[in-house]
């Protein structure tokens, strides 16, 4: 510890509740978007109605219950069947987008490109979104939110054979284009591929559950499974360039997801390395290969060596080819974490750069106040930090594809304590100053914001205790009643957006 007693400084975000961070409430550009992001598990339900095949999250919650807090999204919100009443909400908040996944098992039962599809499916994604024009909200889709086909992981492993999958995808991503392409021009094609690999490959704590301890190998898959996602990412978006694009005039890119990571010790080199690494194991493992159309960034070949796979030359150039066809950067972003150097070397199995990663600094010091997930800190600091990191390596325009928060107890709140979300409140208006700065005083340019969540969800592993919703959910009545915070958001960005 380098400080003398008394010598020690409030850092810029160590403060104990979210209401002692300064909110400026500062403004937007005219242009800028926003509105909320839902994933097909987390909201639709009908998991067995009309035709729709079984993804692994299927599998997933119903095989080992006390994975996923006992519970599963057999019915969920029932999205599927209430999602007119669900536009209208949308339309009544005066939201400008809206976020959804299409759920593969949905439209391809059995997710291969020799299998049937269900016309049913296609349907009610068609219904979805001419409602949604019909209001003038724009959708923007998510081609996989993390629910694999059951038929295609049973056959050959899914993200585990990179040559089967990629073709499977690619067939999907036919399909949603030639179907839905006429009218959705904004397309995710992973979101966070990070979580897939890691949470589902490393640590097995979300589907297909596999780690070590489960059957599969922490130290290779989830390299193995990153390198099949932006493999198959590269070839969606050449085939939607070459073949939809010049017909349909839409955008394509995909949603990263990280924490900010602040060095354990802003002093020591060691933990300033530490932080940038951390960022490197988690968006440069992705963004390099993707947005600057070369090999993994450098800290990871060189701790990783052969268990991260190579790309050949022929894939190196498809990557370089296909970098100008992602026309923005997708955010998802909640948090920020101190990083501390361990001591090497790493262990085989690590996926982090050899970092741990806390709330607290050298100086016992916490990184911001929490909300209602213990990982989750206020820490709008590290947002705007974050916004800045990824400008400057990858020079596009980002759009904010989530964030958001649960409010500490809300699970066990009354409706009427629910509803009166400050803390969300707080927290939204904080992180779209933080925004504001990155556009008008760093030169980020932000274009949208897609607040997670519409309305309270399935939170994978931890079921249906966290709710990140504008809108509550009665989970026995399925009644919907909107937060506070989706008029704050509305009256917000009535207010907050203006011409430069
Ligand atoms: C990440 C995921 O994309 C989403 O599915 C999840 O519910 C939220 N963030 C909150 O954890």
């Amino acid at each position: 510890n380098m400080f003398k007693a008394g010598d020690e400084v409030l850092a810029a975000d160590s403060y104990s509740t979210v209401n002692d961070i300064p909110i400026e409430e500062l403004p937007l550009p005219v242009d800028f978007v926003w509105g909320a992001a839902t994933a097909a598990y987390q909201i639709e339900g009908a998991a067995y109605e009309d035709g729709k095949g079984r993804s692994i999250w299927d599998t997933f919650t119903h095989l080992e219950p006390s994975r996923t807090n006992g519970e599963n999204g057999d019915v969920t919100c029932d999205h599927y069947n209430r999602m007119p009443e669900d536009v209208e909400l949308m339309a009544s908040y005066g939201m400008d987008v809206y976020r959804f996944s299409i759920a593969w098992s949905r439209i391809i039962p059995l997710g291969g490109r020799n299998d049937p599809l269900n016309e049913k499916g296609i349907a009610f994604y068609n219904d979805l979104i001419d409602r949604l024009l019909a209001h003038k909200i724009e959708p923007v889709v998510t081609l996989f939110h993390w629910d694999t086909p059951q038929g295609i992981y049973d056959r050959y492993g899914a993200f585990l054979n990179t040559t089967e999958f990629r073709a499977d995808f690619e067939h999907y991503a036919r399909l949603c284009f030639s179907r839905f392409g006429d009218r959705v021009k904004k397309w995710i094609t992973f979101n966070e591929p990070y979580i897939i690999s890691v949470f589902g490959h490393h640590s097995g704590v979300l589907a297909p559950g596999r780690s070590t301890a489960n059957g599969g190998d922490s130290r290779v898959e989830p390299w193995r499974v990153g390198h099949t996602i932006i493999l198959s990412h590269t070839s969606v978006v050449q085939i939607y360039a070459t073949e939809f694009q010049p017909s349909q005039f839409g955008t394509i890119s995909i949603a990263l997801n990280s924490h900010f990571y602040e060095p354990w010790d802003a002093t020591s080199s060691v933990h300033i390395d530490a932080a940038q690494r951390r960022l490197e194991f988690y968006v440069g493992w992705f963004g390099d290969p993707i947005f600057l159309g070369k090999d993994y960034p450098a800290s990871m070949r060189l701790q990783l060596g052969s268990r991260l796979p190579e790309f050949s030359p022929a894939e190196i150039e498809l990557l370089r080819q296909s970098v100008p066809i992602n026309t923005f950067y997708g955010m998802n972003h909640y948090s920020t974490k101190y990083a501390r150097a361990l001591p090497d070397p790493p262990a085989e199995d690590d996926c982090t750069g050899n970092v741990e990663e806390g709330p607290t600094n050298n100086k016992g010091e916490e990184i911001g106040p929490a909300s209602g997930m213990s990982w989750l800190r206020v820490a709008p600091v590290g947002f705007r930090k974050l916004l800045n990191w990824v400008w400057n390596r990858y020079q596009l325009p980002i759009i904010v594809t989530e964030n958001g928060c649960p409010c500490p107890g809300e699970s066990q709140m009354t409706l009427e304590q629910a509803v009166d979300d400050k803390f969300r409140s707080r927290y939204i208006g904080l992180y779209l100053d933080a925004i504001s700065r990155a556009i008008y005083e760093d030169g980020v340019p932000v274009q949208g914001y897609y607040v997670w969540s519409l309305m309270d969800n399935f939170e994978w592993s931890a079921g249906y205790g966290p709710r990140y919703g504008i809108t509550h959910v009665n989970y026995n009545s399925l009644v919907r009643t909107p937060k506070n915070s989706a008029s704050y958001l509305r009256k917000t960005f009535r207010e907050r957006r203006v011409a430069r």
